[in-house]
């Protein structure tokens, strides 16, 4: 039993393997947060609500309850707490936004609720889930607050209902399913920033007194800001110190507020925010939000990332249909838009050659589409490049004993495409207002469902029946003028998440329809690298940038809310870089760091390099288990400290594969000592790479590798215990 009520203490207790969540119900109706932390003895929480000046509190309960500083479950908007709230509620009747739930009931159900038409994690036989039932009596809405317990993860998740039981339409204004007040105001924040190329840069910060926050208004969970981050002790590192980790299992635009106030505490929110949301609930009508999750750790940030890295796994990834990934050759560094069917069957031939196991025919393939201007939104074959259709190409394509996969943008469309002529009001546009582009095209409205039935049809008619793989799915620009005319004008606040709803729609049918076939999400590269993406896709692009420089940058960063299962990583050539022994084998032991794909012109490589990316992917077969499967432990920030390293580890110890990545030459050529915390003591390792044989206590007191004048240096080694 993971949640326990005590009637008697009027407590709510959950508990994970190693950490203890506990709120109390203050006099019969506020739900007052009291304690996120270890689980385990010598635990101690108290209420406190510090009495303050102006702050308006109730008459009854006087000084012992002030909205404005007493850490509560759930904040509402302007009745008397004045941080930022979670809920805000607007009565259409009258116009007020005062909004306000009293507590009236608790119960724990076996399992979780559904969230319809939304990712959420999925449950186990040990999930439990706690369902807070709160009612505001003005408006006559019922706020169901539920906290989803992964125990085994250290994971709690959190969602809500919201039905209107009154007589009077209301509006949700600002949504944010995650509100935790922290008793403590010093506090480091780790987020995830960054650009098209430059996704999920590592920032640390200690959060000053005001309101920080990471945002996407995008309509896609974005480049610029991962919805993933971080919180925790200003001394904790990787291995020490208390931590917190929060994301959210949504793809689309979002918040995530930090806010220090004036009694010394922090709340954390998270959610949809109010920027691209707002939702019209008429008497009778629920809102479900989508769902956030928390973890916590008192062993360090590393153990946070691993609690969601196991969590993602066992409850968001597709049920490891793909456990044994394919290893891609890519053909859009290769040949941009100029897809070719005779070339691309001889790359397939040498692909199976090299040992590879799938080819993936990207963009250029459909419609009219010779340049990044036109065809997106007509998802057929181009007649002028597959002369006897799809069909015979990729037959022609698996003689050579490769699988075979494909790319497609479904919620796109260019105006110069048979499907804009068709349906111009299909491209979401503000209404008499020019129709901004980018890459020279606009978004469907996948908020309309007329939409999604036809891109279902469209693809049923040109992939059914179809011996298709992979299909890699990509979105290439934001949502901006966001507006659809199938909903009237009090809804339009509703498309954002509705287009949202479309999407995932769309992508639930394409795993169904084509269960064999394995689904690699992408946005421009990383832009939506997310939990809701996660849940119908196997792995992600993990950026566009293929240059290793920027990949363990962007690698690093990746690792701190994703496992290395979902972190698609590619070699590429830069110039003919492939054809330097050196340069080649720099590019692949940083794509170690994930599923192993290549993105270059095949037919183009020299013999000898070729015999060196067949010796990698056999070597890579050998460790794929470890590093698709292993715990990860980040040793060193490229960014900060002249070189990533990290390792994997298999669940019992016995096996570890440890990387170094040098990027730049180091004229200095100091000593890093890489320490490995999970090297048993009295146990006796031998590094099947190098030959040497370690004793545990070597290995937890570092391995030393020595940083190299020249760039591009990489060390590996792979421990594996006699
Ligand atoms: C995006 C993707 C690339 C490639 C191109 C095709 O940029 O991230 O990998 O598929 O689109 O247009």
């Amino acid at each position: 039993m993971s949640i326990k009520i005590s009637r008697k203490t009027n407590e709510i207790i959950i508990k994970t393997a190693n950490t203890m969540y506990v709120m109390g119900i203050k006099f019969g109706k506020f739900p007052v947060h009291l304690y996120y932390g270890r689980n385990g003895r010598g635990v101690k929480y108290e209420y406190k609500s510090p009495v303050t000046s102006f702050s308006p509190y109730f008459e009854e309960h006087g000084y012992d309850y002030f909205p404005d500083v007493a850490a509560s479950e759930f904040s509402f908007f302007g009745y008397g707490d004045f941080r930022a709230d979670a809920l805000r509620l607007r009565d259409m009747s009258t116009g007020s936004d005062t909004t306000m739930f009293y507590y009236k009931k608790a119960r724990v159900l076996k399992g979780r609720v559904d969230i319809p038409g939304l990712p959420c994690a999925e449950a186990d036989e040990n999930t439990e889930t706690l369902e807070l039932t709160m009612v505001d009596e003005v408006t006559g809405c019922e706020l169901k607050l539920y906290y989803t317990v992964f125990a085994d993860c250290d994971v709690i998740s959190r969602y809500f209902t919201l039905t209107n039981r009154g007589k009077n339409p209301v509006k949700i204004e600002k949504c944010m399913m995650l509100c935790l007040d922290i008793d403590k105001d010093d506090l480091d924040m780790i987020s995830f920033h960054g650009s098209h190329c430059f996704e999920r840069m590592y920032t640390r910060e200690h959060v000053a007194p005001g309101n920080r926050s990471i945002f996407s208004r995008r309509g896609a969970s974005s480049h610029q800001f991962n919805p993933f981050f971080m919180l925790c002790d200003p001394k904790a590192t990787e291995e020490r110190g208390d931590a917190y980790g929060f994301n959210l299992v949504y793809s689309g635009s979002f918040l995530s507020e930090v806010e220090t106030e004036q009694c010394g505490k922090t709340r954390v929110l998270s959610g949809l925010g109010s920027d691209n949301f707002s939702y019209l609930l008429e008497p009778g009508e629920t809102f479900t939000s989508p769902e956030a999750v928390m973890s916590y750790s008192n062993r360090g940030i590393g153990q946070v990332s691993r609690n969601m890295h196991k969590f993602t796994r066992n409850h968001i990834l597709p049920n490891d249909r793909f456990e044994k990934r394919p290893v891609v050759l890519n053909s859009w560094e290769a040949f941009w838009f100029d897809i070719d069917e005779d070339v691309m069957t001889r790359f397939a031939a040498e692909a199976a050659k090299v040992g590879m196991d799938m080819v993936v025919m990207d963009d250029g393939w459909f419609g009219g589409r010779i340049d990044d201007r036109r065809g997106l939104g007509d998802w057929w074959p181009n007649p002028d490049r597959f002369k006897n259709g799809l069909g015979s190409f990729i037959d022609n394509v698996k003689k050579s004993g490769v699988k075979f996969g494909i790319w497609i943008e479904p919620e796109m469309i260019n105006p110069d495409s048979q499907l804009f002529k068709e349906h111009p009001e299909w491209a979401i546009s503000a209404p008499g207002r020019e129709l901004l582009l980018s890459r020279s095209q606009a978004v469907l409205d996948m908020a309309n469902p007329e939409v999604v039935q036809y891109l279902k049809d469209r693809f049923e008619e040109t992939f059914g029946g179809l011996s298709i793989d992979y299909f890699k799915w990509d979105m290439n620009r934001h949502l901006s003028e966001v507006y659809s005319p199938t909903l009237p004008p009090e809804r339009q606040g509703e498309v954002s998440f509705r287009y949202m709803k479309g999407v995932y729609d769309l992508l639930r049918w394409l795993n169904e329809r084509f269960p064999n076939a394995m689904i690699e999400t992408c946005s421009g590269g990383g832009g939506r690298y997310d939990l809701g993406m996660m849940k119908y896709s196997t792995q992600i692009w993990t950026s566009d940038n293929t240059y290793p420089v920027a990949r363990t940058a962007i690698q690093y960063g990746s690792t701190f809310g994703y496992p290395a299962t979902t972190m698609s990583c590619h070699v590429a050539n830069h110039g003919d870089s492939v054809e330097n022994a050196r340069q080649l084998e720099y590019y692949y032991r940083v794509a170690l760091n994930g599923p192993l794909g290549y993105e270059f012109d095949i037919l183009k490589i020299g013999d000898t390099a070729k015999a060196a990316i067949s010796k990698q992917i056999a070597e890579y077969r050998e460790y794929e288990e470890l590093i698709l499967r292993g715990e990860l432990y980040r040793l060193q920030n490229p960014m900060k400290d002249g070189a990533y390293s990290y390792y994997f580890v298999n669940e019992d110890n016995s096996e570890i594969l440890l990387s170094y990545l040098q990027a730049f030459g180091d004229k200095k050529e100091k000593t890093n000592k890489l320490k490995i915390s999970r090297a048993e003591t009295g146990a006796t390792y031998i590094d099947t790479i190098g030959g040497n044989t370690y004793t545990g206590e070597d290995l937890r007191r570092g391995i030393e590798v020595k940083s190299d004048k020249d760039g591009g240096y990489a060390r590996m080694f792979h421990f594996v215990k006699e």
